[in-house]
């Protein structure tokens, strides 16, 4: 298994491409399976996770095949073609749906492309059971009759799935996104009510129109889709990611550097820049994305920051669906809230179980108590001063892992990070992309 060493204490200094969002991807990829023309897609991002989703695809029967790379803001993500003829088969295994579960996104093409799908429950993962019944409950709604054998989802809709209106009782990324698309091909108009207003939620919906479909109220929390007969192709290129953006904007502050992030969308990251703004991490817009630096040192001493904190300012953050604080950036900002100049109040409460890399970050010197979805972190004013420092920590979901990388730059000494394959899944050439703005960090391949 790979392991991610690092050598903490330099500033970042320098630009980092930001590639195609991988949760913008994973659904833009599912509506490939919804007609039978050809979907070309660009600016996919080289990750695991992208991997297991066109082999999902290729078992129900898609073509794939990659049409080169395609240089998009400095990030050269990748172009695929995808074409799925016909359906050579309507199940999703339980091998593949376990290993990711963005795999549950083909129910709803699926359901609405033949009448039939046999998907595996996803199961929980680390950060939480994540259940899928409201996915379930509004392909109900819209005709669909859907029961739980053996650990699937068996899904009919055999004289195809019809108007309707969906209103889920919590806003849900995954749920949105697969009504959305089984909206596109029903009978009638399908009205989504307390929608995800997240920008893949968004980036899905302008695809789909672009491949025919009538979707109207688009980044608003209520969607009207009028289904029509079927969908033809488009040519459509993933936004880029917001929560890498982001990652890496805090890998900037915590290291009390300064990088401008190629591609990043500052009108997707405003709930972002706003609390880093807070901090006293200043995100400046620029012609190529957007500048991310670390404001005057605050407090007395003044110098090269490294004593206090870098100037980082401790905030309170409570994780929101869009446009709120995103859950995907909870871990990376608690890494810089331990090495800010107080005391933060850190609340989840999109998940239940996120606070994976606090025993990892205490292990690195970090002063954080949990209590129920609440995490104070005290930073570096408020343990003596001590600071992080390195130690050899375990990797546990994607959003921990790297939140463990972060606080690695800023540790004194050696930082080991093992499972990196949960990094992989997430984030493109994370160490190419780090060291190229000076950090000392090293894929050690056992
Ligand atoms: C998407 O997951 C993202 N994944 C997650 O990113 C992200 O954290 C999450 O949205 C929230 O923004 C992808 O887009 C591939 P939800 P999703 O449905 O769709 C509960 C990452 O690190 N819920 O919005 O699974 C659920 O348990 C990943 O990139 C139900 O109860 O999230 C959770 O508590 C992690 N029933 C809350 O809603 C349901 O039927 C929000 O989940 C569906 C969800």
């Amino acid at each position: 298994m790979d392991k991610i060493r690092i050598r903490g204490g330099r500033p970042l200094e320098g630009r980092i491409a930001i590639s195609g969002a991988k949760n913008a991807a994973l659904p833009l990829l599912a509506a490939s399976l919804l007609t039978d023309q050809p979907l070309v897609l660009r600016n996919l991002p080289h990750l695991a996770d992208i991997a297991t989703m066109t082999h999902l695809l290729a078992q129900h029967g898609t073509e794939l095949s990659m049409a080169g790379e395609h240089p998009g803001g400095g990030h050269m993500g990748q172009v695929m073609e995808l074409r799925t003829r016909d359906l050579t088969s309507t199940e999703a295994p339980y091998d593949i749906v376990r290993k990711m579960r963005a795999s549950v996104l083909v129910l709803g093409p699926l359901l609405a492309r033949c009448g039939r799908a046999r998907v595996s429950l996803p199961g929980g993962c680390a950060i939480g059971t994540r259940p899928v019944d409201m996915h379930i409950q509004g392909l109900e709604v819209l005709g669909a009759e859907i029961e739980l054998d053996d650990g699937y989802i068996v899904a009919r809709a055999p004289g195809g799935l019809r108007g309707g209106v969906v209103v889920f009782p919590r806003v849900s990324v995954g749920a949105t996104e697969n009504l959305l698309m089984a909206a596109t091909l029903a009978k009638g108009e399908v009205i989504l009510e307390n929608a995800a207003r997240e920008p893949e939620v968004a980036d899905l919906a302008n695809c789909l129109n672009a491949m025919g479909a009538k979707i109207e109220g688009i980044g608003g929390d209520t969607l009207h889709i009028q289904g029509v007969e079927a969908l033809h192709g488009a040519d459509y290129a993933v936004l880029p990611d917001r929560i890498e953006a982001a990652t890496y904007a805090i890998a900037a502050a915590i290291t009390g550097g300064r990088v401008e992030l190629i591609g990043a969308r500052p009108a997707t990251m405003e709930a972002v820049s706003a609390a880093l703004g807070q901090a006293n991490v200043l995100l400046r817009p620029t012609d190529g994305g957007m500048m991310v630096e670390c404001g005057l040192v605050g407090g007395g001493g003044g110098g090269d920051g490294r004593g206090d904190g870098n100037g980082v300012k401790s905030i309170d953050i409570s994780t929101a669906p869009y446009p709120g604080f995103p859950t995907d950036l909870q871990a990376q900002m608690m890494a810089l809230m331990t090495v800010a100049d107080g005391a933060a109040m850190i609340t989840e409460t999109i998940f239940e179980n996120r606070f994976q890399h606090v025993p990892e970050l205490l292990r690195m010197g970090a002063d954080i108590k949990v209590k129920g979805a609440t995490a104070m972190v005290r930073g570096r004013g408020g343990n003596g001063g001590a600071g992080l420092h390195g130690a050899p920590v375990m990797a546990t979901d994607l959003r921990a892992s790297v939140s463990l990388v972060l606080a690695g730059l800023a540790a004194s000494g050696e930082t080991v990070v093992n499972r990196v394959y949960h990094l992989d899944r997430g984030y493109e050439r994370l160490e190419e992309k780090l060291s190229g703005c000076g950090a000392d960090i090293t894929r050690l391949t056992e």
